[in-house]
C-alpha cells in the first residue's frame, strides 16, 4: 500500500489539463449497451471508477478495445448479460446505471448495489420511482440485487421532489427507446447530464431540454454506435481552482468550460482571488490570504457538493469566520476531523460547518474518508507547515487522473511513499 506525501508551503504555478469527467463517463460508458454496436470514445479518464466500469462491460460481454491512453472502442453488439453481481458493483457506488441501460437495451437489468457510503445513506427510490413509472416492475432480492424488467417500456411524466443526478440519468438511460414521450420534470442540470445527453442523441435518442427544468425524450426503436468526446471534469478543474488559490499560486486550468465553473469561480473571487476566463480555460491567481466567506451547497448550477470539502480548506486559513451549509448530503463533513489533526478550526452542527480561519495549517498524518474529501486533504497538505501523509489514497485514484504528477508539475513538493517509509507515528 502507498500513501501521498506533500510537504506544503509552495506556491503552485504553471498550467494543468483537466481529464474527462469521471461523473460523465460512469453514465456514457454503460450506455453504449444501448448502441449494441461499436463506440468510439474519447477523453476518458485514466481512474479505477472507468476500470471497475470497464470490467462490468466486459463481464457483459462487450469487447473493450484500448485505441490510445484516452481513447476507448466499445464494442456492445456481443453483449448478452443483464446481472451485474456485488463482486463487481461493490467498488463502485455509479453501477446503478447499469441498471437504465441494461432496461433500456433488454428490458431486463439485475444490479448489485452497494450501500451508503461515507456521505450518509444513498437511497436509489428516486430511480426505481423512474422505472417503475415507465412501465418496469422493480424489486429489491436478496444480496440487495435490484431487478428491473418489463415487456414494454412507455413514455410517461417523471417528476423528481428531489433534484438527483443519478436519477435523471437512469431516467433518461430508460427512456430513450420507450415508445412515445417521456417528460423529466425537476431534473439535474449538471455539465454530465447535458453531455450524457449530447452522448445519447449522437447514437440516435431524440433527448431535448437537458439542462433546463424539462428534459423531454422522444422514444426510438434503435440506437447506433457513435464517436464522442467526455466533457471535461468541472470538479477536477475546480480542485485545481482550489489549490492555486489557497496557496497564494498563479496556475491556468486548461481544457475546461469556465461556465461550467461559474460558481466556483464567483466564490474564488469573493475570496480574494483573482479569476481570469479564456475560453476553454481559467488562470488562477491567490491572494495573500484568502477573506471568508459562506457557501451553501446546490444543485448546478449552483455551488457543487462535491467542492465542498476543498472549499473547506480554503477557508480553514482564510481571515475571520466562514460557513458552509451542505445542502445536499446528509453526512458530508466527516473530513473535518481530519482537517483538525492539521490545525483547523471546525465546528459542524447537522448540516452546516462553522470554520474559524487560522493563520496557517501543520502537517499531520491523516487520510482520506471519500474521494473529494482526500482531494481536500491533497490541498491541506500544499498549503500546511511541514509534512503531510495521506493513507487510503485509493479513494483519490477513484477520481483523479495523475494527481500526484499533474500538481507535481506544478511545483508542488509531492510523492508517493511506501507505508514503511511513512515517517508518521502509527496511530
Ligand atoms: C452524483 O451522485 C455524483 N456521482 C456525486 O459525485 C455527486 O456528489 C452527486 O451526484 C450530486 O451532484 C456520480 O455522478 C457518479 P444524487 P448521485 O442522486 O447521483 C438523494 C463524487 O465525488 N437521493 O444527485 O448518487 C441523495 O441521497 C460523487 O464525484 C435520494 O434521496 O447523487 C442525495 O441526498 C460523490 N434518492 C441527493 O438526492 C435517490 O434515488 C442528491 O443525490 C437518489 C438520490
Amino acid at each position: 500500500m502507498e500513501k501521498i506525501a506533500v510537504r506544503g508551503g509552495i506556491p503552485l504555478h504553471g498550467n494543468v489539463k483537466i481529464s474527462g469527467a469521471k461523473n460523465a463517463a460512469a453514465a456514457i460508458l454503460p450506455a453504449t449497451i444501448l448502441a449494441g454496436g461499436k463506440c468510439i470514445i474519447e477523453n476518458v479518464p485514466r481512474i479505477s471508477d472507468v476500470k471497475y466500469t470497464l470490467r462490468i462491460l466486459e463481464r457483459l460481454g462487450a469487447k473493450v478495445r484500448v485505441i490510445n491512453k484516452s481513447t476507448l472502442e466499445i464494442d456492445t453488439a456481443p453483449l448478452k448479460g443483464f446481472t451485474v453481481t456485488h463482486e463487481l458493483t461493490r467498488h463502485m457506488r455509479a453501477s446503478y446505471y447499469f441498471l437504465g441501460a441494461l432496461l433500456g437495451r433488454f428490458g431486463k437489468a439485475k444490479v448489485a448495489m452497494p450501500g451508503g457510503c461515507n456521505l450518509g445513506v444513498r437511497p436509489i427510490d428516486l430511480h426505481e420511482k423512474a422505472f417503475a413509472a415507465l412501465g418496469a416492475k422493480v424489486d429489491t432480492e436478496e444480496n440487495a440485487i435490484i431487478s428491473a424488467s418489463a415487456d414494454k417500456l412507455v413514455g410517461t411524466r417523471i417528476y423528481f421532489d428531489v433534484v438527483s443526478v443519478g436519477a435523471t440519468a437512469n431516467a433518461m438511460l430508460a427512456a430513450v427507446r420507450a415508445e412515445g414521450r417521456t417528460e423529466i420534470e425537476n431534473p439535474a442540470k449538471e455539465p454530465h447530464i447535458v453531455d450524457l445527453a449530447n452522448f445519447l442523441n449522437s447514437m440516435g435518442a431524440n433527448i431535448r431540454g437537458a439542462g433546463t427544468d424539462i428534459i423531454r425524450v422522444d422514444g426510438v426503436k434503435e440506437l447506433h454506435g457513435c464517436t464522442w468526446s467526455v466533457v471535461p471534469d468541472q470538479i477536477e478543474a475546480g480542485t485545481y481552482m482550489v489549490a492555486a488559490a489557497v496557496t497564494g499560486g498563479d496556475v491556468t486550468i486548461e481544457n475546461v468550460t469556465p461556465k461550467h465553473l461559474e460558481a466556483i469561480t464567483a466564490k474564488l473571487r469573493e475570496s480574494g482571488a483573482t479569476v481570469d476566463e479564456g475560453d476553454d480555460s481559467v488562470r488562477v491567481i491567490g491572494g495573500s490570504r484568502p477573506a471568508k466567506c459562506s457557501v451553501k451547497t446546490m444543485p448546478h448550477p449552483g455551488f457543487p457538493t462535491d467542492m465542498q470539502p476543498q472549499m473547506a480548506v480554503l477557508l480553514s486559513v482564510a481571515q475571520g469566520t466562514s460557513y458552509i451549509t451542505e445542502s445536499i448530503f446528509d453526512n458530508r463533513f466527516r473530513y473535518v476531523d481530519q482537517l483538525a489533526r492539521m490545525g483547523a478550526v471546525v465546528k459542524v452542527d447537522g448540516k452546516m460547518a462553522v470554520i474559524e480561519g487560522v493563520e496557517s495549517l501543520m502537517g499531520a498524518p491523516v487520510q482520506a474518508d471519500d474521494l473529494r474529501a482526500g482531494a481536500a486533504m491533497l490541498i491541506a497538505g500544499l498549503v500546511a507547515n511541514g509534512q503531510t501523509e495521506i493513507d487510503r489514497i485509493e479513494y483519490i485514484e477513484r477520481g483523479y487522473e495523475e494527481i500526484v504528477a499533474k500538481f507535481r508539475a506544478l511545483g508542488a513538493d509531492i510523492r508517493y511513499i511506501k507505508c514503511e517509509e511513512s515517517t508518521a507515528l502509527t496511530a
